[in-house]
């Protein structure tokens, strides 16, 4: 696959190690404003780079964009690489609102091109695993869904709309896109009901930094979400340990985002702050090219079965069932993210339709909006867009 990048910010920098391993990808060009994002770039993978995401969608020599620009571009670039042909891996979130995800679904189809909208956490190998085990039906059926994270989100260097609700900033837009996909896709997709509650009890950081949902399911399960982007405490410490990416964590960098942060003078100064790490930023260096030792994970979660609890985790399924538990342990991923990948060849290459499609996470988006509608009204929401995996 010859992949375009639209935006080469924190999340292709993420990215990188994925697109470096998989030998499928080639990197064909970029397009971003940053000079010296696109200068590495051109040095890195001797391929062109654009000012405009239009100008990138016009090369011949691409055939699918991954669109990593902020959220609210996410439509509009969408839409310019459907137009041009090219099929489209876009960021979580989908977008900011539901019309925007309309338009992209429509925009996919009237230009002939999938659309996948990721990574997220339920693309990891641990959580569709464990879909598989509910699929075979030997432990009845999912009745109860448990998934929390604690985490420092708040405190990492933010652009100001990362920081402003209205914009597609806080908590329930960025990490919520992760949280509700997975437990939809444990839950059956087809969320009927969402009563939230969020916080915002920082006035330095402006928008939501946490949040605690109930959601109903059709069929009768039911879950809760809580996530704290104000956490002191690191829920990892239940995960064995490993980090997000599936990386040891270090317990000597304990309260090192918070010290960090408290060394930005300015909103133009954090903004600057979150570039420099950034690939071909000042602050940045080439992630170390070695394999992951465990997977990817979006902290604790336990899907509650008639006859077991399941407990996805970064090396495996724990499996606690009547009368006896076990793991069944999953080898370390060849590469990071590489089920995104997969799911991304097969799409381009076999015309598979991705499970990960607009409208899987129209759904999670509509369930993210609820959450922060169900917060200011005080009331249950009625998801109608929802969708099976
Ligand atoms: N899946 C994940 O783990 C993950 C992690 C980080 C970010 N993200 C998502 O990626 C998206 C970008 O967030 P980020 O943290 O990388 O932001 P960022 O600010 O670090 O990077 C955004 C990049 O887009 C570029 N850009 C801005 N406007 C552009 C335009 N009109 N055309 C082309 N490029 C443009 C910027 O110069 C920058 O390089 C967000 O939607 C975010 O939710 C996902």
């Amino acid at each position: 696959m010859r992949l375009g990048v639209a935006g080469l910010g924190r999340a292709f920098t993420l990215m990188l190690p994925t697109f470096l391993a998989d030998a499928r990808v080639r990197l064909a060009g970029a397009a971003d404003p940053v000079a010296d994002a696109r200068a590495q770039f051109t040095s890195d993978f001797g391929a062109p780079t654009f000012d405009t995401v239009e100008a990138l969608c016009a090369s011949e020599d691409i055939d699918a964009v991954y669109v990593a620009t902020p959220h609210q571009f996410h439509a509009d670039h969408v839409c310019l690489a459907a137009a041009a042909g090219k099929h489209v891996l876009v960021e979580k979130p989908m977008a900011i609102t539901l019309e925007e995800c309309t338009r992209m679904i429509d925009a996919a189809r009237a230009g002939g091109v999938h659309l996948i909208v990721g990574p997220s956490h339920s693309f990891d190998r641990p959580v569709l695993r464990a879909r598989e085990i509910i699929d075979s039906g030997i432990y009845g059926q999912v009745r109860m869904i448990t998934a929390l994270d604690f985490t420092d989100f708040l405190y990492r260097p933010r652009r100001p709309e990362e920081l402003d609700t209205q914009a597609g900033g806080g908590v329930v837009h960025s990490q919520a896109a992760h949280q509700v996909d997975v437990v939809r896709l444990l839950g059956g997709g087809l969320v009927n009901s969402v009563r939230a509650h969020t916080g915002a009890w920082d006035a330095t950081r402006p928008t939501e930094g946490a949040y605690s949902a109930l959601l109903g399911f059709e069929g009768g399960a039911f879950c809760s979400a809580t996530y704290s982007g104000y956490a002191h405490f690191d829920s990892d410490v239940l995960m064995d340990g490993f980090g997000e990416s599936g990386q040891r964590k270090n317990a000597a960098d304990y309260g090192s985002a918070r010290s960090k942060l408290a060394q930005a003078l300015s909103p133009g100064h954090e903004t600057a702050m979150k570039a420099a790490r950034n690939y071909g930023g000042s602050a940045w260096s080439p992630a170390p090219a070695s394999a992951p030792r465990a997977h990817q994970h979006f902290g604790p979660l336990i899907v509650s079965l008639d006859g077991a609890d399941l407990r996805p985790m970064p090396t495996g399924v724990a499996v606690f069932a009547d009368g006896a538990q076990h793991v069944e342990a999953l080898d370390a991923p060849a590469f990071p993210r590489s089920e995104v990948m997969d799911e991304l060849h097969a799409a381009v290459t076999q015309g598979k339709p991705p499970l990960h499609s607009g409208e899987w996470a129209r759904a999670t988006t509509e369930v993210c909006l609820a959450i922060l509608e169900s917060a200011r009204t005080k009331a249950d929401c009625i998801p109608r867009l929802q969708v099976q995996p």
